[in-house]
């Protein structure tokens, strides 16, 4: 068992955000597509459902969690109890409504969290298998709880759609990221686009005033087309890479999956999923 958990903890996991700064802009869809396209590739995915209180992974995939995060943090569930499966394996770390901002916990409430934190090897089942890859879908905006999982992520990736409002607050929360907190890194999703050519416009408009006006790298990593079979999945409840495998939007999902494997951590973090967990809890 012992050394069951330090094989765990010696594994890599990709911890990456998948955030931005407008609401609405497609986060949770591609999370979603994302993990299923992972999991179809046989990888151990995980989705921490970061919208603490907003969060809607569990209705774009179709599952009702029992407990959420909120009995770990008043209750005495261990992370390893609220985490839940769905029907193609994808783990889900899910949210509830209720949950206060982290930044309210108590010092003694984020004590107990971090020894509940501690407890976690990422082997929820028994299976010894490890987590390969750990998607956060944040809230949008720059509240602290948006800020916070993306610093203690490892990539952070900002979805931004065509709309100007979209890509001035995309712009906020890099300038904020940046500015105050020292994040030099960012890729950028496009989504909801007619073209790709659209798509290398938006990129470029962001990464024009964001290297005037702050010290960053930004990296395009690909788009996502407009495909009115992403409302449909939402209503049918399931990914819809798993409904409509050759639509639009699911190539672009398919590329944008091999793209995200590619990129390299910037930050030199170690891929642990405590060590992760125990970062987050720190900073608020
Ligand atoms: N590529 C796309 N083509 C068509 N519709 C899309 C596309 N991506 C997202 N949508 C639609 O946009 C809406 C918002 O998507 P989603 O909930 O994933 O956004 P979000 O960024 O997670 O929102 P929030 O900030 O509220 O969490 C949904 O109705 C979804 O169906
Ligand atoms: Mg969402």
């Amino acid at each position: 068992m012992e050394k069951q958990k330090n094989q765990n903890r010696n594994h890599y996991t990709k911890i990456i955000s998948i955030t931005s700064g407008k609401g609405g802009v497609g986060k949770t869809n591609i999370v979603c597509n994302l993990a299923y396209c992972f999991a179809s590739m046989g990888k151990r995915v995980m989705i921490m459902d970061a919208d603490l209180s907003l969060g809607n992974v569990s209705v774009i995939l179709g599952i009702i969690p029992k407990y959420n995060i909120s009995q770990v943090i008043y209750g005495n569930k261990q992370l390893k109890d609220i985490i839940i499966s769905d029907s193609n394996g994808i783990l889900v770390l899910p949210a509830s409504s209720g949950v206060p901002e982290l930044s309210n916990l108590s010092e003694s409430q984020k004590i107990a969290l971090m020894s509940r934190f501690d407890e976690f090897t990422g082997d929820i089942d028994g299976s010894g298998e490890p987590i390969d890859i750990l998607l956060i879908d944040t809230g949008a905006g720059i509240s602290s709880n948006v800020l916070y999982f993306n610093l203690a992520a490892s990539e952070i990736y900002i979805v931004v759609t065509p709309e100007p409002t979209s890509i001035t607050d995309a712009y906020a929360l890099i300038k904020v990221l940046n500015v105050k907190y020292g994040e030099k890194y960012f890729r950028v999703i496009v989504n909801n686009v007619r073209s790709e050519k659209e798509a290398k416009e938006v990129y470029k408009h962001l990464s024009l005033v964001s290297d005037k006006f702050l010290k960053v790298t930004l990296n395009y990593l690909g788009y996502v087309l407009n495909d009115e079979n992403i409302p449909r999945s939402v209503i049918m409840q399931k990914p819809a890479l798993s409904l409509f495998p050759d639509s639009k939007a699911s190539e672009c999902i398919k590329k944008l999956a091999y793209s995200i494997l590619s990129q390299k951590d910037n930050k030199i973090s170690n891929g642990n999923i405590q060590f992760f967990l125990n970062k987050l809890l720190r900073a608020f």
